[in-house]
């Protein structure tokens, strides 16, 4: 197994997204609200944009309608700065328009202050 400690917890603040390398993969580390951190590779699927580039946000539940918003996963989503896919950080990086598509993800794990990045 493969790790290597990319930086400290304190950061990283919730809702921030960190670029950093992984060997030679260039990755991002995201933190959500509950302080849970996350990781993946800085590339999205759909045309290779830096994703580290876009924002960490919400999404809309089904139940909006036009002028009638219900937000839910706040600062959970990862939305990519190019066309704006929308990917799911606490389900994998998986896409919210089609959860079968997903970013290429790495575990991460907090010993002390460090945060550890493995495979
Ligand atoms: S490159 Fe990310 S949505 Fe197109």
């Amino acid at each position: 197994m493969k790790e290597q400690v990319i930086c400290k917890t304190s950061d990283i603040q919730p809702g921030e997204i960190l670029e950093s390398f992984f060997g030679k993969q260039n990755i991002i580390v995201c933190r959500t609200q509950d302080g849970n951190f996350y990781a993946f590779m800085n590339q999205c699927i759909h045309q290779g944009a830096p994703i580290g580039k876009g924002l960490i946000c919400g999404a809309t539940t089904d139940e909006s309608t036009p002028g009638d918003y219900h937000y839910c996963h706040k600062d959970e989503i990862l939305r990519c700065p190019w066309h704006g896919r929308e990917f799911d950080m606490k389900n994998q990086g998986r896409m919210l328009a089609n959860p079968s598509k997903k970013l290429a993800s790495f575990n991460v794990r907090i010993e002390d202050e460090d945060v550890i990045v493995y495979k």
